[in-house]
């Protein structure tokens, strides 16, 4: 399942230390060619002779010396893989990989890489659920690391709970899933998704039904076809896909900068539910009620639209734009004026008028508009929704229409 395949595997220091060199037989088992570099904890625990044994080649250690800087570089190390997996991650290793910290081998090669890395936490309980690991597995969820485990059980410490190594058969079956070869292997897809809130005061808001499922679904099925995602999301009640990029906007200004600064990408598909109007000047304390005084008269502003913007782009424009037409009325013949005054080249239409049960809930009805015509798709959940688009804007991709 991976031959061919070159892992970079940095081994943390714990207990669960030892999984690693079994983890090593495993993935060479599975053809894989296994570089292990060893933390100066994880050496606490195994030697760097049993890794380089099993591994058949030089264990790096975090005490590199000039000779092993002159060899090969530690930006070569990183680059040269296809994945990088850290097993056991420890709650440090985590924390420096989400600050960027760059002070030893380990995560100097996490912080140059540009490949996908996968984590295998391995901790006490408390540890795993303290507040400060909370946020930095949220931060590196974020920024697209995938993770296997920690599993749930008896730890070396006596105590119980989530925190143990996955077992090196899980991670392998990890590895596998993360370097499947999809047909968006090495594509930069950005995705715009959920609801963006235009603050009128510091407590209140305008916002939209859009719960930013169809976008999550999105997500997901690129990132299943191997597509390297951004996933750029308002304030949606759905929780992100795993192993994408994501980027937390709250307003239709912020979408389109990130979204400039997520650029290039080779698709880019706009799922996002964006306010046309913002308040034109939101206020910076919060409004009162004085009594016996007048409702205050909200004026608005139009926002950007980043649809448009991007599809108008002179340079730099993806090679394929999507946008969704949530329409109640006459849905495709506006849908398809929709993507000719927006410059996009498909628009996803759909109908949102109430009693569809559409907006907010599981199934989309669609219709995919292209250059060619109107192609009606049955009812289906958003999850198929979004698997037969991924597979569209893959041959789209693939045989140069787009
Ligand atoms: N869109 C966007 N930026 C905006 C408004 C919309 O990027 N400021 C994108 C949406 O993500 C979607 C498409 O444009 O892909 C269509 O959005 P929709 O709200 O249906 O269209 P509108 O431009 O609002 O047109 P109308 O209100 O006339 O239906």
């Amino acid at each position: 399942m991976l031959a061919g395949k070159r892992i970079l595997l940095i081994i943390g220091g714990g207990i669960a230390a030892f999984k690693a060199l079994e983890l090593i037989r495993r993935l060479r088992e599975q053809g894989a060619t296994v570089t292990p570099v060893l933390t100066r904890a994880g050496e606490e625990f195994v030697t760097p002779l049993s890794a380089a044994a099993l591994a058949g080649q030089k264990a790096w250690r975090d005490l590199f010396d000039l000779t092993d800087e002159a060899e090969m570089g530690h930006i070569e190390l990183s680059r040269a893989a296809d994945l990088v997996v850290v097993a056991p991650a420890t709650a440090d290793l985590m924390a420096k990989m989400a600050h960027g910290l760059a002070n030893d081998l380990a995560s100097t090669l996490l912080l140059a890489t540009d490949k996908r890395v996968l984590v295998a936490p391995a901790m006490n309980v408390r540890m795993w659920e303290h507040p400060a690991t909370r946020r930095n597995v949220e931060t590196l969820r974020g920024d697209g690391v995938l993770f296997a485990g920690p599993d749930e059980g008896e730890m070396a410490c006596g105590e119980y709970g989530p925190g143990r190594m996955a077992e090196p058969e899980a991670i392998v079956e990890a590895v596998v899933a993360a370097l499947r070869d999809g047909p968006l292997r090495g594509r930069h897809v950005l995705v715009t998704s959920g609801p963006t809130h235009e603050p009128i005061d510091p407590v209140r808001y305008i916002a939209n039904r859009s719960s930013g499922a169809q976008g999550a679904a999105l997500g997901r099925a690129l990132a299943a076809l191997g597509a390297d995602v951004t996933f750029v999301t308002g304030p949606a009640s759905v929780p992100p896909p795993e192993g994408v990029r994501v980027v937390r906007v709250e307003t239709a200004r912020e979408m389109l900068e990130a979204v400039r600064q997520a650029l290039p990408a080779d698709a880019a598909v706009f799922a996002a539910a964006v306010a046309d109007w913002r308040v034109a000047a939101g206020s910076g304390s919060k409004i009162k009620k004085e009594t016996g005084g007048a409702p205050p008269e909200i004026a608005l502003a139009e926002n950007p639209d980043i649809l448009a913007t991007v599809a108008a782009m002179k340079t730099g424009r993806p090679a394929l734009v999507v946008g969704f037409a949530a329409e109640t009325d006459e849905v495709i013949a506006n849908a398809a004026a929709k993507r000719l005054r927006k410059g996009c080249d498909w628009i996803v239409a759909n109908d949102v008028s109430p009693g569809t049960g559409i907006m907010g809930g599981r199934e989309n009805a669609v219709t995919l508009i292209t250059a060619e015509g109107a192609e009606e798709w049955p009812r289906m959940s958003k999850e198929q929704v979004a698997g037969r688009l991924a597979a569209r804007i893959a041959e789209a991709l693939a045989g140069g229409g787009a």
